[in-house]
């Protein structure tokens, strides 16, 4: 019989990698919760038809990465392969948006039928905030001072970089697509089959290209910035005023499209030159027209999504040790049956009095050489051991495991009052 494994490009986070991932999602709680944004959770099967008329049928996760299935109905249903579009569909449904704003944000996994590489998975982890109702630009800023403010405090603030480009007004984005298709089409014989298809689908994804070979033609290409309109420039000039204010950095760069076709105005993203081709960690912008489109009344919204692996790989990749999961406070041995129990119901006692106590219960009948070297290995800083001896004595024994002092016998009804002290 084959061996059974995971997905390709679906990975199991084993123990041992979970800290650091709920480091991340803690800084992440942390930061929503001090901006005012609340949590929303969203099924992760949508129909098909959400991701479709949100996404865009042209875009290369509708074309070609969408898990899709019918189920036993013979309903059209996908994996949410991104968060906005359940995101926007659960405020309409819910009248979320009757005449009034949100600020809102959620964690959780996206598929793609992508090619697995670092940093790319077929399961992946976003975070990601949309704040509805605000025409901005000042709740474009907030939210980027948001992302700025996680990674601030992840540390790697210094290893990411923002860029940043306006696609102007929806008017504007349709004639620059005449524009680049008018461009690109003169040279159809030089374009990749990738691209050649794009012509026709999608002009302006062929600017986001990454084919070395067409780097020159997209480089002389006509520069979006410049098809501006009046109060397209003016939106992102404002915008970068509330930037420098705010002392956040970026680049313009005018071939920052998105591959997802709801954008609108500004768009930006977080890249790092740490994880190779995967360079994007979070990226996002305003999507006005999108909650009308989807059935609701003309909201303007923005947002972003990060890719939590990305940013645990990055965290990885520059060896950053935040502080790690805190080990066990105590790890409590006991020998023979009857003591065993004993050690038990002090256990959860201690709990039960002690909700920040963390304690460690040997479990299984082991010889005290081998319970020791469990404790040991736990990290625990104290053993608690509960002999026969001790047991007739209605004491425990206490032997400190990380520093020399010499261990001592604590009774019963002073073991609580013991192990508030060790929290502290
Ligand atoms: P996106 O650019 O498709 O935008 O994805 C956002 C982030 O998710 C990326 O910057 C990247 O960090 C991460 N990501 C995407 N695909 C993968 C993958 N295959 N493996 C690992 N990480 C990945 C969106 O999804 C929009 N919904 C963002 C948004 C929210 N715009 C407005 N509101």
């Amino acid at each position: 019989m084959s061996t059974l494994q995971a997905i390709r490009g679906m990975n199991d986070i084993l123990p041992q990698d979970n800290p650091l991932w709920h480091h991340v999602e803690a800084i992440i709680r942390d930061t929503v919760t001090q901006y005012g944004y609340a949590e929303i959770r969203c099924p992760i099967v949508e129909s098909t038809d959400l991701f479709v008329r949100s996404v865009g049928a042209s875009t290369d996760i509708v074309e070609k990465e969408m898990y899709t299935f019918q189920d036993r109905n013979g309903d059209g249903l996908t994996l949410r392969p991104e968060g906005t579009a359940g995101c926007v569909r659960a405020a309409i449904e819910h009248g979320l948006l009757y005449n009034q704003t949100q600020r809102l944000w959620y964690m959780g996994q996206m598929f793609r039928h992508e090619r697995p590489q670092r940093g790319r998975y077929r399961q992946f982890y976003q975070f990601g905030i949309e704040a509805f109702g605000w025409e901005g630009p000042d709740i474009d800023a907030e939210i980027i001072a948001l992302s700025a403010q996680i990674w601030r405090r992840l540390g790697i603030a210094e290893h990411v970089k923002l860029e940043i480009n306006s696609l102007g007004s929806f008017e504007v984005r349709a004639r620059y697509r005449d524009i680049v298709h008018a461009y690109f089409a003169q040279y159809e014989n030089d374009l990749d089959e990738d691209s050649t298809r794009r012509l026709k689908t999608n002009p302006l994804r062929i600017l986001d290209s990454k084919n070395p070979a067409l780097q020159n033609l997209i480089q002389e290409a006509p520069s979006l910035l410049d098809a501006l309109d009046v109060p397209s420039k003016k939106y992102f000039d404002a915008l970068r005023g509330y930037l420098d204010a705010l002392s956040i950095t970026y680049v313009i760069n005018p071939r920052l499209v998105r591959g997802l076709d709801y954008y609108c105005h500004m768009v930006f993203e977080w890249v790092t030159d740490k994880l190779g081709a995967q360079s994007a960690v979070c990226s996002g912008g305003r999507y006005d027209g999108l909650v009308e489109q989807l059935g609701g009344s003309s909201t303007p919204a923005v947002g972003f999504g990060f890719g939590i692996d990305r940013v645990v790989n990055l965290l990885e990749a520059i060896e950053a040790h935040p502080e790690q999961e805190r080990v066990p406070h105590v790890y409590f041995m006991a020998m023979g049956e009857a003591a065993h129990k004993q050690a038990m119901v002090l256990a959860e006692n201690a709990r039960a009095s002690l909700p920040g106590l963390r304690l460690i219960m040997q479990c299984g009948e082991t010889s005290f050489k081998t319970q020791m070297k469990k404790a040991d290995k736990s990290g625990a800083y104290y053993a608690l051991i509960l002999g026969e001896d001790e047991l007739a004595e209605r004491v425990v024994t206490v032997k400190p495991l990380r520093e020399n002092n010499p261990q001592q016998t604590i009774s019963f009804d002073q073991l609580i009052a013991f192990l508030q002290e060790c929290i502290k």
